[in-house]
């Protein structure tokens, strides 16, 4: 299976994405190839979800030295450095873009002395290698979360965590597609994930593409899903896990935890162990973006929803207390609390 959000040109001279703002009426491709492109298209969510900003930003920060034209080693890293901060700066949350940048910008200080085109031909290899990698991982957690469902669940999600927002399978979708090509049959409740409804937009397009049964609901209606025993599990994604387990992502999972645990329904947390960042010791560390309060009042709507004076607060990202959490589930394996133990073992094997 190979991906299509996030397409590294043969000649290496541009990225191609789907413009993920545009769907599900549009499949628009973009050609990306400069840095301010790149930082657009990840700001603006045109592509979106922790691997996959990850491994478009890694490409970009490659695509980018390929068009530098400078073969002085020491020039060319500094320019590298640059623009890999540059990129950095585009969305905050998400430790996997530093974590694929770092990889890429690292992959050319490895070629140090061996010429500048040494260094282009390691950083291509690296940001082939990060998709490759997610790919693999993504196919990993999925079969870890086949082994906690059974035929006929239903199955919350939030946000979107499938292969828009990774490469293929994706991690919070992963386990339903999985199964899906495995014979299993689920009903997915999908929240539209206000404000720029990646739910609705494209949870429902893509389990609906696969042949899954969806049902469309406002975020307001996830407690009496819950409540009427349509839900058997959460399934979500993550943009960053601290050291203890608390976990950061889409501004609403924590509502969503909150509200399973009222109802004793087990809520699964799906990642890469590349999103679990041992600099952040708990959630307080995770610095969460906030965003343009025109998403909330005008985005979306003919005419604005709210008067115009009104103060508005838009985080794009919440932390969900690793108390709230049933297990995280990474392609190592499926961990449980005391996540400041088992995240470090999961790490280790
Ligand atoms: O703002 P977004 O759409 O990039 O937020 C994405 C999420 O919150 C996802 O759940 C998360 O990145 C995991 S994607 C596998």
């Amino acid at each position: 299976m190979k991906p299509e959000n996030v397409v590294l040109s043969e000649d290496g001279k541009s990225v191609v994405i789907i413009d993920q703002t545009r769907l599900p009426l549009h499949t628009e491709y973009l050609a990306l190839s400069q840095p301010e492109e790149f930082y657009d298209a990840i700001h603006e969510l045109k592509v979106r979800g922790a691997p996959a900003i990850g491994i478009c930003a890694g490409m970009g920060l490659y695509v980018a030295a390929e068009h530098f034209g400078e073969h002085n080693e020491e020039k060319f890293l500094s320019e590298l450095h640059n623009v890999s901060a540059f990129l950095n700066s585009s969305r905050p949350t998400a430790v996997n873009l530093k974590h694929a940048l770092d990889r890429v910008e690292n992959a050319a200080h490895s070629m140090r002395g061996k010429g500048t085109d040494a260094m282009l031909g390691e950083m291509r290899r690296e940001c082939i290698a990060v998709q490759e990698e997610d790919i693999a991982m993504c196919k990993a957690i999925s079969e870890y979360g086949l082994t906690l469902v059974k035929n006929g669940y239903g199955i919350l999600t939030h946000c979107n965590a499938g292969p828009l927002a990774t490469s293929c399978y994706g991690t919070g979708l992963g386990t339903l597609l999985l199964g899906k090509e495995r014979g299993y049959t689920f009903r997915a409740y999908v929240d539209e994930t206000r404000p720029l409804l990646q739910g609705a937009r494209l949870t429902a397009y893509e389990l609906d593409k696969a042949g899954i049964d969806v049902t469309l609901i406002c975020d307001n209606m996830a407690s009496i899903v819950m409540k009427q025993g349509k839900v058997n599990a959460c399934f979500v994604g993550c943009d960053r896990v601290a050291a203890n387990g608390d976990t950061a992502n889409k501004i609403g999972t924590s509502g969503v935890a909150v509200l399973a645990k009222h109802y004793g329904i087990p809520f699964y947390v799906f990642c890469p162990s590349t999103t679990i960042d041992f600099n952040c010791r708990t959630g307080e560390d995770i610095q969460i973006e906030e965003r343009d309060p025109g998403e909330i009042k005008t985005k979306f709507f003919r005419e604005p929803v709210a008067p115009e004076n009104v103060k508005c607060f838009n985080p794009a990202f919440d932390v969900t207390d690793s108390s709230l959490i049933t297990a995280i589930i990474t392609e190592k394996g499926i961990c449980t609390a005391p996540y400041t133990q088992s995240l470090r073992i999961c790490m280790k094997e």
